[in-house]
């Protein structure tokens, strides 16, 4: 079956196609690269030794978009494509929303118009809001920070509603706690442009040289250290997930919301300690003020996933920061060559 990976050669869009090659699916990458790179295709490529079909596209724009559907017999989207810095998001909200919503309204007039009825969306867990109330499951109530948020949030609703009223239809809307890591061949990986806003990327930089110390954003949090606490998953891990979730999709209607997340939360110094530890590296840091819309603590109730998906988070902290290090050693400038 062929799956259309909207944004499909960003860092989890790479990861996931890979796992869908070996789960015998055939992926179609349909990317602009305005946050990625064509190299990861290629990289895709070399680590499954598959050529894998590509469209140079933006999503958002439906007459460009319909030749993938007209070329392809498309089985299931998963929709990765999207703006996804949160502060970039408070300055320009109108480029948030105009991007982040077109996108899933082009995909799904012409799921309409191709009868295309599996549907996968980047969903996460920044829709928790504020909530305090851990570990997060899927029925709390939602509710978001910043239009980056509000266009996860926004996009959920979206498909909801179109799910209600095309009895066919199905979709998953993947609620994604912090995904690090990267493929264990050390091909393909996160691949931030200029200073890193998440923790690991930045980590990873001040371990080259790159960078001199972290800036640990408050040790005054109502945790065990301090410092914030979140469920850090492994990006091959997560990969996985989308592949159960297309499985799901073809056996159940309708719409549902799952958590993916291991159910254990870290802290910032966790995550310092394990790099240490895993990679024999010593990480300096200082303590800095909170970043402003940051929580204490935030971890998922993965048992729904469990239960429905029969997906379960394998991977440890240690394999997180080991295949984290082992990528950003072997390309110290990302997919510039
Ligand atoms: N942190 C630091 N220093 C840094 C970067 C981060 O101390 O340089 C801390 C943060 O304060 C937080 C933790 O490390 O406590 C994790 O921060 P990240 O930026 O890596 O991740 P967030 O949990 O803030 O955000 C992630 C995704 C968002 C998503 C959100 C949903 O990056 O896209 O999870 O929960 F919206």
């Amino acid at each position: 079956m062929k799956v259309l990976l909207a944004g499909g050669a960003g860092y989890i869009g790479s990861h996931t196609c890979i796992e869908l090659v070996n789960a015998g699916f055939e992926p179609v990458i349909v990317d602009d690269f305005a946050n990625s790179s064509p190299i990861a295709v290629k990289r895709i490529e070399e680590i499954t030794g598959r050529k894998i079909r590509l469209y140079t596209i933006d999503v958002c724009n439906e007459e460009e978009l319909e030749k993938v559907f007209k070329e392809n017999e498309i089985g299931s989207i998963v929709h990765f494509a999207g703006y996804k810095a949160v502060g970039e998001s408070v300055k320009l909200p109108l480029k948030y929303y105009r991007n982040n919503l077109d996108s899933t309204f082009a995909l799904l007039s012409l799921c309409e118009k191709y009868d295309v009825n599996s549907f996968i969306f980047s969903s996460s867990a920044t829709v928790y809001g504020m909530s305090e109330d851990v570990p997060y499951h899927e029925d709390l109530p939602t509710g978001c920070l910043n239009p980056y948020g509000w266009t996860k949030y926004m996009n959920e609703q979206i498909l909801r509603d179109y799910a209600k009223v095309h009895p066919s239809f199905s979709t998953v809307l993947l609620r994604y706690f912090n995904p690090i890591g990267a493929h264990e061949s050390g091909l393909i990986g996160d691949n931030p442009e200029g200073i890193p806003n998440n923790l690991m990327p930045y980590v990873c930089q001040v371990a080259s040289g790159k960078l001199e110390k972290l800036h640990i954003f408050g040790n005054d949090y109502p945790t065990p250290d301090g410092t914030g606490v979140r469920d850090y998953l492994h990006v091959v891990d997560l990969a996985k997930g989308h592949v159960k979730a297309i499985d799901y999709s073809i056996e159940n209607k309708g719409s549902i919301e799952i958590n993916l997340g291991t159910g254990i939360g870290y802290s910032v110094l966790d995550v310092v300690n394990s790099f240490e530890k895993a990679n024999g590296i010593k990480i300096p840091y200082v303590i800095d003020g909170r970043r402003p819309g940051d929580n204490a603590t935030s971890y998922a109730d993965p048992s729904r996933a469990n239960k429905l998906l029969g997906w379960k988070a394998e991977k440890t902290i240690v394999d997180m920061c080991k295949d984290a290090w082992n990528w950003q050693k072997n390309n110290p400038r990302g997919y510039k060559e």
